[in-house]
Protein backbone atom coordinates (compact mmCIF):
# COMPACT_ATOMS: atom_id res chain seq x y z
CA UNK A 1 0.00 0.00 0.00
CA UNK A 2 1.32 2.98 -1.24
CA UNK A 3 -0.59 6.37 -0.26
CA UNK A 4 -0.59 9.89 -2.27
CA UNK A 5 -1.44 13.15 -0.04
CA UNK A 6 -4.50 13.20 -1.00
CA UNK A 7 -5.40 9.46 0.69
CA UNK A 8 -8.86 9.11 1.97
CA UNK A 9 -8.44 7.53 5.79
CA UNK A 10 -11.18 5.93 7.88
CA UNK A 11 -10.93 2.96 10.33
CA UNK A 12 -13.03 1.63 13.31
CA UNK A 13 -12.92 2.85 17.36
CA UNK A 14 -12.79 0.09 19.21
CA UNK A 15 -12.02 -0.93 23.17
CA UNK A 16 -10.20 -3.40 22.52
CA UNK A 17 -10.00 -3.48 19.10
CA UNK A 18 -7.43 -6.14 18.25
CA UNK A 19 -10.50 -8.44 17.16
CA UNK A 20 -11.77 -6.80 14.46
CA UNK A 21 -12.15 -7.88 11.40
CA UNK A 22 -13.01 -4.58 9.97
CA UNK A 23 -9.45 -3.96 8.83
CA UNK A 24 -9.06 -6.69 6.73
CA UNK A 25 -12.42 -6.33 5.31
CA UNK A 26 -12.00 -2.71 3.89
CA UNK A 27 -8.70 -3.32 3.16
CA UNK A 28 -9.99 -6.08 0.54
CA UNK A 29 -12.14 -3.42 -0.96
CA UNK A 30 -9.39 -0.70 -0.75
CA UNK A 31 -7.03 -3.11 -2.99
CA UNK A 32 -9.57 -4.45 -5.06
CA UNK A 33 -10.75 -1.54 -6.21
CA UNK A 34 -7.43 0.28 -6.33
CA UNK A 35 -7.93 3.02 -3.90
CA UNK A 36 -5.62 5.63 -2.81
CA UNK A 37 -6.32 5.20 0.89
CA UNK A 38 -6.69 3.31 4.30
CA UNK A 39 -8.53 1.93 6.95
CA UNK A 40 -6.93 1.43 10.48
CA UNK A 41 -7.60 -0.18 14.07
CA UNK A 42 -8.03 2.36 16.48
CA UNK A 43 -7.62 1.69 19.67
CA UNK A 44 -9.49 3.84 21.92
CA UNK A 45 -10.00 4.03 25.93
CA UNK A 46 -13.77 5.12 26.55
CA UNK A 47 -12.82 8.01 28.34
CA UNK A 48 -11.03 9.47 25.54
CA UNK A 49 -13.69 8.28 22.82
CA UNK A 50 -15.12 11.71 22.33
CA UNK A 51 -11.83 13.63 22.07
CA UNK A 52 -10.06 10.85 19.40
CA UNK A 53 -13.55 11.33 17.50
CA UNK A 54 -12.71 14.94 17.49
CA UNK A 55 -9.22 14.78 16.46
CA UNK A 56 -9.83 12.34 13.75
CA UNK A 57 -12.14 15.10 11.99
CA UNK A 58 -9.12 17.44 12.33
CA UNK A 59 -6.96 15.41 11.12
CA UNK A 60 -8.69 14.82 7.67
CA UNK A 61 -10.21 11.23 8.63
CA UNK A 62 -13.22 10.54 5.95
CA UNK A 63 -15.11 8.69 8.90
CA UNK A 64 -15.05 5.49 10.80
CA UNK A 65 -16.77 2.65 12.07
CA UNK A 66 -17.37 2.36 16.02
CA UNK A 67 -18.01 -1.32 17.76
CA UNK A 68 -17.84 -1.76 21.59
CA UNK A 69 -17.91 -0.36 23.81
CA UNK A 70 -18.55 3.31 22.16
CA UNK A 71 -21.85 2.61 19.72
CA UNK A 72 -23.99 4.77 22.40
CA UNK A 73 -21.40 7.46 22.85
CA UNK A 74 -20.97 7.90 19.47
CA UNK A 75 -24.83 8.51 18.94
CA UNK A 76 -24.52 10.97 21.76
CA UNK A 77 -21.45 12.58 20.05
CA UNK A 78 -23.24 13.01 16.77
CA UNK A 79 -24.33 16.01 14.79
CA UNK A 80 -26.85 14.59 13.12
CA UNK A 81 -28.42 11.10 12.64
CA UNK A 82 -29.56 9.09 9.95
CA UNK A 83 -33.62 7.76 11.00
CA UNK A 84 -32.60 4.23 11.36
CA UNK A 85 -29.71 5.42 13.74
CA UNK A 86 -31.85 7.26 15.93
CA UNK A 87 -34.37 3.99 15.62
CA UNK A 88 -31.85 1.73 16.78
CA UNK A 89 -30.07 3.97 19.86
CA UNK A 90 -26.80 3.41 18.70
CA UNK A 91 -24.35 4.34 15.81
CA UNK A 92 -21.83 1.67 14.36
CA UNK A 93 -20.86 4.22 11.42
CA UNK A 94 -19.65 7.90 11.52
CA UNK A 95 -19.23 10.43 8.59
CA UNK A 96 -17.27 13.43 8.58
CA UNK A 97 -18.50 15.96 6.69
CA UNK A 98 -18.34 20.00 5.92
CA UNK A 99 -21.99 19.93 8.24
CA UNK A 100 -20.84 17.69 11.14
CA UNK A 101 -20.45 14.06 12.13
CA UNK A 102 -23.21 12.16 10.58
CA UNK A 103 -24.11 8.97 12.76
CA UNK A 104 -25.19 6.38 11.07
CA UNK A 105 -25.97 2.31 12.42
CA UNK A 106 -25.57 -0.08 9.64
CA UNK A 107 -25.91 -3.38 11.32
CA UNK A 108 -30.30 -3.41 10.57
CA UNK A 109 -29.76 -3.16 6.72
CA UNK A 110 -26.20 -5.33 7.05
CA UNK A 111 -28.65 -8.09 8.39
CA UNK A 112 -31.45 -7.50 5.73
CA UNK A 113 -29.11 -7.61 2.55
CA UNK A 114 -27.52 -10.87 3.91
CA UNK A 115 -30.99 -12.63 5.02
CA UNK A 116 -32.11 -10.84 0.54
CA UNK A 117 -28.59 -12.47 -0.50
CA UNK A 118 -28.65 -15.53 1.03
CA UNK A 119 -31.90 -16.58 1.47
CA UNK A 120 -33.95 -14.85 -1.71
CA UNK A 121 -37.10 -16.82 -1.87
CA UNK A 122 -37.71 -15.17 2.04
CA UNK A 123 -40.38 -12.34 1.37
CA UNK A 124 -40.93 -10.14 4.45
CA UNK A 125 -44.61 -10.15 3.73
CA UNK A 126 -44.38 -14.06 4.12
CA UNK A 127 -45.40 -13.96 7.76
CA UNK A 128 -44.20 -13.89 10.97
CA UNK A 129 -40.19 -13.89 12.60
CA UNK A 130 -39.30 -14.58 15.84
CA UNK A 131 -36.46 -12.75 17.65
CA UNK A 132 -34.51 -14.32 20.54
CA UNK A 133 -32.80 -11.43 22.13
CA UNK A 134 -33.35 -7.93 23.32
CA UNK A 135 -29.91 -6.63 23.53
CA UNK A 136 -28.00 -4.74 21.26
CA UNK A 137 -28.05 -6.69 18.22
CA UNK A 138 -31.70 -7.59 18.67
CA UNK A 139 -32.68 -3.48 18.00
CA UNK A 140 -30.50 -3.30 14.76
CA UNK A 141 -32.58 -6.46 13.63
CA UNK A 142 -36.01 -5.71 14.90
CA UNK A 143 -36.21 -2.49 13.38
CA UNK A 144 -35.10 -3.94 10.02
CA UNK A 145 -37.31 -6.14 10.23
CA UNK A 146 -40.26 -3.37 11.06
CA UNK A 147 -39.03 -1.42 8.53
CA UNK A 148 -39.16 -4.52 5.97
CA UNK A 149 -42.64 -4.59 6.42
CA UNK A 150 -43.03 -8.47 8.35
CA UNK A 151 -46.38 -8.35 9.42
CA UNK A 152 -45.35 -9.73 13.46
CA UNK A 153 -42.29 -10.24 14.81
CA UNK A 154 -42.29 -12.07 17.93
CA UNK A 155 -40.00 -11.28 20.99
CA UNK A 156 -38.32 -13.57 22.88
CA UNK A 157 -36.13 -13.23 25.70
CA UNK A 158 -34.92 -14.43 29.01
CA UNK A 159 -36.06 -11.33 30.38
CA UNK A 160 -39.22 -10.69 29.50
CA UNK A 161 -39.09 -6.72 30.72
CA UNK A 162 -36.42 -6.09 28.17
CA UNK A 163 -38.47 -7.46 25.51
CA UNK A 164 -41.63 -5.71 26.59
CA UNK A 165 -39.89 -2.38 27.01
CA UNK A 166 -38.62 -3.07 22.97
CA UNK A 167 -42.11 -3.84 22.36
CA UNK A 168 -43.16 -0.32 23.55
CA UNK A 169 -40.59 1.59 22.31
CA UNK A 170 -40.64 0.33 18.93
CA UNK A 171 -44.11 -0.40 18.67
CA UNK A 172 -46.41 -1.86 16.36
CA UNK A 173 -45.54 -5.45 15.10
CA UNK A 174 -43.72 -6.44 18.38
CA UNK A 175 -44.96 -9.24 20.61
CA UNK A 176 -43.31 -10.06 23.36
CA UNK A 177 -43.17 -13.36 24.67
CA UNK A 178 -41.40 -15.28 27.59
CA UNK A 179 -38.45 -17.33 26.88
CA UNK A 180 -40.18 -20.62 27.87
CA UNK A 181 -42.40 -19.81 24.80
CA UNK A 182 -39.95 -19.98 22.54
CA UNK A 183 -40.53 -23.39 21.14
CA UNK A 184 -44.34 -22.69 20.30
CA UNK A 185 -43.46 -19.47 19.11
CA UNK A 186 -42.39 -20.91 16.23
CA UNK A 187 -45.32 -22.62 15.16
CA UNK A 188 -46.56 -20.40 11.75
CA UNK A 189 -43.20 -18.56 11.31
CA UNK A 190 -41.43 -17.81 8.52
CA UNK A 191 -37.50 -16.39 9.82
CA UNK A 192 -36.05 -17.54 13.12
CA UNK A 193 -33.04 -15.38 14.38
CA UNK A 194 -30.88 -15.61 17.02
CA UNK A 195 -29.64 -12.41 18.41
CA UNK A 196 -28.30 -13.87 21.46
CA UNK A 197 -24.80 -15.15 22.23
CA UNK A 198 -25.91 -19.02 22.76
CA UNK A 199 -24.52 -21.28 20.06
CA UNK A 200 -21.04 -18.99 20.28
CA UNK A 201 -17.81 -20.58 20.72
CA UNK A 202 -17.22 -20.88 24.60
CA UNK A 203 -20.98 -20.31 25.14
CA UNK A 204 -23.87 -22.46 25.94
CA UNK A 205 -25.85 -24.18 22.91
CA UNK A 206 -29.22 -22.65 22.31
CA UNK A 207 -31.71 -25.40 23.66
CA UNK A 208 -34.87 -24.99 21.33
CA UNK A 209 -37.22 -27.50 19.82
CA UNK A 210 -37.41 -27.20 16.08
CA UNK A 211 -40.33 -29.41 16.01
CA UNK A 212 -43.05 -26.18 15.11
CA UNK A 213 -40.58 -24.71 12.64
CA UNK A 214 -42.25 -24.27 9.38
CA UNK A 215 -40.21 -26.20 6.39
CA UNK A 216 -39.97 -22.87 4.67
CA UNK A 217 -38.69 -21.12 7.48
CA UNK A 218 -35.46 -19.51 7.13
CA UNK A 219 -33.28 -19.68 10.33
CA UNK A 220 -30.51 -16.72 10.70
CA UNK A 221 -27.94 -16.68 13.12
CA UNK A 222 -25.90 -13.78 14.50
CA UNK A 223 -23.53 -15.48 16.01
CA UNK A 224 -20.73 -16.21 13.10
CA UNK A 225 -17.81 -18.34 15.75
CA UNK A 226 -18.42 -20.86 14.74
CA UNK A 227 -19.87 -20.49 11.42
CA UNK A 228 -21.91 -22.89 11.85
CA UNK A 229 -23.93 -22.83 15.28
CA UNK A 230 -25.94 -26.21 16.68
CA UNK A 231 -28.99 -23.87 15.59
CA UNK A 232 -28.20 -23.86 12.26
CA UNK A 233 -26.91 -27.74 12.16
CA UNK A 234 -30.24 -28.40 13.50
CA UNK A 235 -32.13 -26.48 11.27
CA UNK A 236 -30.25 -27.60 8.40
CA UNK A 237 -30.75 -31.11 9.53
CA UNK A 238 -34.81 -30.71 8.75
CA UNK A 239 -34.41 -29.26 6.01
CA UNK A 240 -34.60 -25.45 6.75
CA UNK A 241 -32.76 -22.80 4.84
CA UNK A 242 -29.89 -20.86 6.72
CA UNK A 243 -28.16 -17.77 7.22
CA UNK A 244 -25.07 -17.96 8.90
CA UNK A 245 -23.65 -14.32 10.58
CA UNK A 246 -20.65 -13.70 8.91
CA UNK A 247 -22.61 -12.29 5.72
CA UNK A 248 -23.90 -9.35 8.07
CA UNK A 249 -20.69 -8.23 9.06
CA UNK A 250 -19.55 -8.33 5.64
CA UNK A 251 -23.07 -6.39 4.19
CA UNK A 252 -23.16 -3.81 7.31
CA UNK A 253 -19.88 -2.35 6.20
CA UNK A 254 -20.41 -1.52 2.74
CA UNK A 255 -22.60 1.76 3.23
CA UNK A 256 -19.58 3.35 5.16
CA UNK A 257 -16.73 2.52 2.62
CA UNK A 258 -19.35 3.67 0.23
CA UNK A 259 -19.55 7.42 1.96
CA UNK A 260 -16.06 7.46 2.66
CA UNK A 261 -14.24 5.96 -0.37
CA UNK A 262 -16.90 6.91 -3.14
CA UNK A 263 -17.38 3.42 -4.37
CA UNK A 264 -20.13 0.97 -3.66
CA UNK A 265 -18.24 -2.10 -2.88
CA UNK A 266 -19.16 -5.77 -3.52
CA UNK A 267 -19.88 -8.99 -1.15
CA UNK A 268 -18.53 -11.63 -2.65
CA UNK A 269 -17.53 -15.72 -1.75
CA UNK A 270 -13.84 -14.40 -2.49
CA UNK A 271 -14.60 -11.90 0.34
CA UNK A 272 -15.78 -13.91 2.68
CA UNK A 273 -13.44 -16.42 1.90
CA UNK A 274 -10.97 -13.58 2.34
CA UNK A 275 -12.10 -12.96 5.78
CA UNK A 276 -12.46 -16.23 7.22
CA UNK A 277 -8.62 -16.81 6.15
CA UNK A 278 -7.79 -14.61 9.30
CA UNK A 279 -9.23 -17.41 11.50
P1 LIG B 1 -25.70 -7.80 21.99
O1 LIG B 1 -25.21 -6.39 21.83
O2 LIG B 1 -24.82 -8.82 21.34
O3 LIG B 1 -27.13 -7.95 21.60
P2 LIG B 1 -26.46 -7.70 24.76
O4 LIG B 1 -27.00 -6.34 24.53
O5 LIG B 1 -25.64 -7.97 25.99
O6 LIG B 1 -25.54 -8.15 23.55
O7 LIG B 1 -27.70 -8.73 24.71
C1 LIG B 1 -27.53 -10.09 24.92
C2 LIG B 1 -28.87 -10.82 24.69
O8 LIG B 1 -28.65 -12.22 24.82
C3 LIG B 1 -29.94 -10.44 25.71
O9 LIG B 1 -31.21 -10.51 25.10
C4 LIG B 1 -29.78 -11.56 26.75
O10 LIG B 1 -30.95 -11.81 27.50
P3 LIG B 1 -31.29 -10.94 28.83
O11 LIG B 1 -32.00 -9.70 28.37
O12 LIG B 1 -32.15 -11.84 29.64
O13 LIG B 1 -29.96 -10.67 29.50
C5 LIG B 1 -29.48 -12.73 25.86
N1 LIG B 1 -28.79 -13.80 26.58
C6 LIG B 1 -27.50 -13.80 26.99
N2 LIG B 1 -27.21 -14.96 27.63
C7 LIG B 1 -28.35 -15.70 27.61
C8 LIG B 1 -28.70 -17.00 28.10
N3 LIG B 1 -27.81 -17.78 28.75
N4 LIG B 1 -29.97 -17.45 27.90
C9 LIG B 1 -30.87 -16.69 27.24
N5 LIG B 1 -30.60 -15.44 26.76
C10 LIG B 1 -29.36 -14.97 26.93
Amino acid sequence: MILSGKAKLAGVLGWPVGHSRSPRLHGFWLDRHGIDGAYLPLPVRPERFKAAVRALADLGFRGANVTVPHKLAAGELADRLTERARAIGAVNTLVFGEDGILGDNTDGVGFLENLRAEAPAWQPSDGPAVVLGAGGAARAVLVALRDAGVPEVRLVNRTRATADRLAAELGGTLRPLDWSARADALAGSRLLVNTTSLGMAGQPALALDLAALPPEAVVADLVYSPLTTPLLAGAAAQGNRTVDGLGMLLHQAVPGFAAWFGIEPQVTPELRDFVLADE
